[in-house]
């Protein structure tokens, strides 16, 4: 019998025992405590917990993935299977998925390198009573019947944080463009979603968006194009993460822009390496994505395992840095 399942007997018991002790006080009988619902069943099984996630792909998953495996630790009672995706591939994800479900583990944490084509999956966990927990990156459709719940910042509030940064620092306008995450990835659509409605009624002009795949190579090599485009008449990029922010301030750099003076460019992450370009006038806002969640998941866990209720969103809270100064006062602690 799997961890989880033995989980919910033993609380079955409890419970059953918790009625009998509360019916034996109504009754006055005193108990020990220690003989209904036994000693509560606990148990040194380890709690089997299928990792699906995405890999290698930069200093925000990097930071994000070490926190799980940090968090879920055998000292903790539980056995965390560490499953990335082959090369970014939802396939690979897909296959790792069904094979936790068909070992039986008691708890599945999916990071899903695409939005969509989940719902197979997900029916087969369910119906193999298997709790599934998305990290991060939301899927489609939101059918919360499928998934316990999502534990990740608000894309779309972030965003919009960066919008409204943005706005205030154009107030005559000027041109923009975007360097988007990979198409087809979830988070994608709630930043530019959260941007754009951030922007309000600003009159910047969006006169590019591509994706430059969360990278800094290619950040650096579509903003070259961009301002090629664009005879370098850009005056503001918003870079989806921080790595293809960093690659468009070498761009901006390479063709004779000043960032802070000629062009602004604000990121979204917070990793130590954007944090220290802000410090460094190489950026010009970052807004974190805090990917230190393990012990929120932890929590979700337990309460999943225990039949408990759970939000169907759990929000982590995550900070804007719009200066110098701000990153200044916070690198020396920073956790990632
Ligand atoms: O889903 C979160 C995004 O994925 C991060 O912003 C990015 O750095 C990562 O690759």
């Amino acid at each position: 019998m799997s961890a989880r399942k033995r989980i919910i007997q033993v609380l079955g018991l409890v419970a059953v025992g918790g009625l009998s002790l509360g019916l034996a006080a109504c009754s006055g009988g005193a108990d020990d405590g220690g003989s209904a619902g036994g000693d509560g069943g606990g148990s040194d099984e380890l709690i089997s917990v299928g990792f699906v996630a995405v890999g290698p792909e930069g200093g925000w998953r990097q930071a994000n993935e070490q926190n799980i495996k940090d968090t879920f630790t055998k000292e903790a009672g539980y056995d965390l299977s560490y499953a990335p995706a082959a090369n970014l591939d939802q396939k690979s994800q897909i296959d790792n998925f069904t094979s936790f479900v068909d070992e039986g583990v008691d708890v599945i944490l999916l990071s899903a390198t695409e939005a969509t084509g989940w719902e197979d999956s997900l029916k087969r966990a369910q119906e193999a009573e298997i709790p599934v927990i998305l990290l991060d990156r939301g899927i489609e459709p939101e059918d919360t019947s499928l998934y316990v719940t999502r534990i990740a910042p608000d894309n779309v509030e972030v965003a919009k944080e960066v919008g409204a940064w943005a706005a205030a620092q154009f107030p005559d306008g000027g041109n923009y463009v975007v360097l988007e995450g990979p198409a087809g990835v979830g988070v994608v659509n709630e930043r530019n979603k959260g941007f754009e409605e951030g922007l309000g009624d600003s009159s910047l002009n969006k006169v590019d968006a591509q994706t430059a795949n969360w990278s800094t190579e290619e950040g650096k090599s579509v903003l070259e194009t961009m301002l090629k485009a664009n005879d370098n008449d850009i005056q503001f990029v918003f870079a989806q993460n921080d790595e293809m922010g960093l690659g468009a301030a070498q761009a901006a750099e390479e063709a004779g822009l000043a960032v802070g003076t000629d062009i602004k460019i604000a990121t979204i992450d917070g990793t130590k390496n954007a944090m220290q370009a802000l410090a460094d006038g190489k950026l010009s806002y970052v807004h974190e994505y805090n990917p230190l969640f393990g012990e929120t998941a932890l929590d979700v866990v337990t309460k999943a395992l225990a039949g408990e209720e759970v939000d169907p969103y759990i929000i982590v809270p995550s900070e804007e840095f719009d200066s110098a100064e701000a990153a200044k006062a916070v690198l020396a602690d920073r956790k990632y």
